[in-house]
C-alpha cells in the first residue's frame, strides 16, 4: 500500500521534527553548559556571534596540533596537509552556498572585509562622479560606510530605499530608484537589527533588468536560511564565519567569476602574485588574486567544520526549529504590556528586537544579564534603523539553532522582572 501524498508529506515532516533534537544538539556546544551569575546561561546574542560546536573547536585544534604549517608554498608533508585542508574548505563553502566553482569563493576576514573589498576594487573601477550606489534603510554600518568612503572619493551619491513601519523594504520605492545612474545595489539579506528577511531575489531581478549588479550582505542570513547564490543570481554575496558557528576573523566573499576576473586586486603581497620584479608584477589567478598574505588557515578549517555541522543537522530541520522558536518567542513577548517589538516584517529570521516603555535598553540588558540571559542592547551598528523608528537603541534577543522554547520563556520572565524592578 502506498501512502497518499498528504500522509507521506506529514510523516516526512514528523520525521524531520524527530530528527532535530535540540537537547542533544546543545550537548555539542560546550559553552552552553555554563552558569552565569549562578543561573544557567541563556545565550541570546547570536546575531553578534554564535557559540561554537565541538566539531569546530576540534578541527581547529587538529590544525594547530598536527598540521600547522603555511600553505601553497611548501613541499613538505605538513604544508601539503594544511594546503589540502584550506582548499577543501573552499569546496565546502562553495557547496554550502551553491556557487559554481571554487574560484568564486574568496576567503576574507569577514562580511565587513568582503564589502570593503568590493567597494575598493569593483567600486573604484566602476563608480564615477555623479553615479549612485543604492542601499536600503535597514543596513548594518558595514554595508554603509565602505560605500560612503567610495562615494566621497569619487563624487558619487548614496541613495537609500526606505522601509515601512514593519521594517520591510518599500519595493515600489526601490524599483523607482533603479535609474541609469545606479552602478551598484548593496543590500542585507536579513536585517541584524529588525530580523527582516529582505526579498533579495526580487531586488536582484529588478536590478538586473536595468543592468545593475547586486551585492548581498548575507551576514545574518547564512546562519538561518538556506542560501543559494545561483538561484538568487547574486553578483556578490558576503558573510562571516563567526555568526554561523565558525571562528571569528574569517569570512567569505562570493563573486561571479567574470566580475572577479575583471576586478583589480585588493591588497598586494605574497600569494596574490604570479611573478614580481621591480619593473612589473603579474597577478595570480582567482581566487588567490584577492588573498594576499598568509590567510587565517585555521579559520577556513573551522568554517568548513561549522558548515559541515549545520549540513549534518539538516538545514531544513534547523530552519523549521528556528521558525517555531521565533513564532513562540514573538507570542510571548507581544503579550507583555509595555513591550513594543521593533521589526514586525511578515518574513523574519532570528531576531526579536524590542523597547520597554520607560526603561532604557541598557538597564534592561543589565538586569537580564543578572538572570543569566545574554542579549545585546544598543543601536546594533544600524543607527539609521534606530533613527527611522525615532529611538536611540533596542534590546535584541537573537536566536540560534541551539535555543529552546524554555529559553524563550526565561527571556519573557526576565523581561517581566525588569519591569518589576522599574515599577518600584
Ligand atoms: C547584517 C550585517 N552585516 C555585516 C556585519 C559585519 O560582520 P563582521 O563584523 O563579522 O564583519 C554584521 C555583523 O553584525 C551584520 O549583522
Amino acid at each position: 500500500m502506498s501512502l497518499s501524498p498528504a500522509v507521506a508529506d506529514s510523516s516526512a515532516r514528523s520525521q524531520l521534527k524527530k530528527r532535530f533534537d535540540v537537547d542533544r544538539v546543545r550537548l555539542d556546544f560546550p559553552a552552553l553548559a555554563q552558569r552565569v551569575h549562578g543561573k544557567p546561561l541563556v545565550y541570546l546574542d547570536n546575531a553578534a556571534t554564535s557559540q561554537k560546536p565541538r566539531a569546530v573547536l576540534e578541527a581547529m585544534e587538529h590544525f594547530y596540533t598536527a598540521d600547522c604549517s603555511n600553505i601553497h608554498r611548501g613541499v613538505h608533508e605538513l604544508s601539503e596537509r594544511a594546503t589540502a585542508a584550506y582548499e577543501k574548505a573552499r569546496g565546502v563553502v562553495r557547496r554550502f552556498i551553491n556557487a559554481g566553482v571554487d574560484q568564486e569563493i574568496i576567503f576574507v576576514r569577514g562580511a565587513t572585509e568582503a564589502i570593503n573589498l568590493v567597494a575598493a576594487t569593483y567600486g573604484r573601477r566602476n563608480v564615477q562622479a555623479g553615479d549612485e550606489i543604492l542601499l536600503t534603510a535597514l543596513e548594518h554600518h558595514s554595508n554603509i560606510v565602505p560605500w560612503q568612503i567610495l562615494a566621497e572619493e569619487k563624487g558619487a551619491r548614496i541613495r537609500v530605499a526606505p522601509i515601512n513601519d514593519a521594517g520591510e523594504v518599500r519595493m515600489d520605492e526601490f524599483a523607482a530608484m533603479l535609474t541609469p545612474r545606479v552602478k551598484l545595489v548593496s543590500t542585507a539579506h536579513v536585517s541584524n537589527a529588525l530580523g527582516t528577511v529582505v526579498p533579495v531575489r526580487q531586488m536582484i531581478e529588478l536590478s538586473h533588468r536595468q543592468g545593475i549588479p547586486v551585492l548581498v550582505d548575507g551576514a545574518q542570513a547564512v546562519p538561518h536560511l538556506k542560501v543559494d547564490v545561483r538561484a538568487l543570481d547574486a553578483d556578490f554575496y558576503a558573510f562571516s564565519a563567526h555568526k554561523v558557528y565558525g571562528p571569528t576573523g574569517f569570512g567569505v566573499l562570493y563573486g561571479k567569476r567574470a566580475l572577479l576576473e575583471a576586478m583589480p586586486p585588493y591588497q598586494g603581497g605574497g600569494d596574490m602574485i604570479s611573478s614580481v620584479s621591480f619593473e612589473k608584477t603579474t597577478y595570480n589567478v582567482l581566487p588567490y588574486k584577492f588573498e594576499a598574505g598568509t590567510p587565517h588557515i585555521a579559520g577556513a578549517i573551522g568554517l568548513a567544520a561549522a558548515l559541515d555541522y549545520v549540513t549534518g543537522l539538516g538545514q531544513e530541520a534547523v530552519e523549521e526549529h528556528e521558525r517555531g522558536l521565533l513564532e513562540y518567542g514573538t507570542g510571548l513577548l507581544t503579550a507583555i504590556p509595555g513591550l513594543r517589538l521593533i521589526g514586525t516584517a511578515r518574513e523574519k529570521a532570528g531576531v526579536l528586537s524590542f523597547v520597554l516603555e520607560g526603561i532604557h535598553p541598557h538597564d534592561a540588558g543589565t538586569i537580564l544579564d543578572q538572570e543569566g540571559i545574554a542579549v545585546r542592547t544598543g543601536h546594533h551598528c544600524a543607527q539609521p534603523v534606530m533613527d527611522r523608528y525615532g529611538i536611540p537603541a533596542t534590546t535584541r534577543a537573537s536566536l540560534a539553532l541551539y535555543n529552546t522554547r524554555a529559553e524563550m520563556e526565561a527571556l519573557a520572565a526576565g523581561i517581566r522582572k525588569v519591569q518589576e524592578v522599574f515599577a518600584l
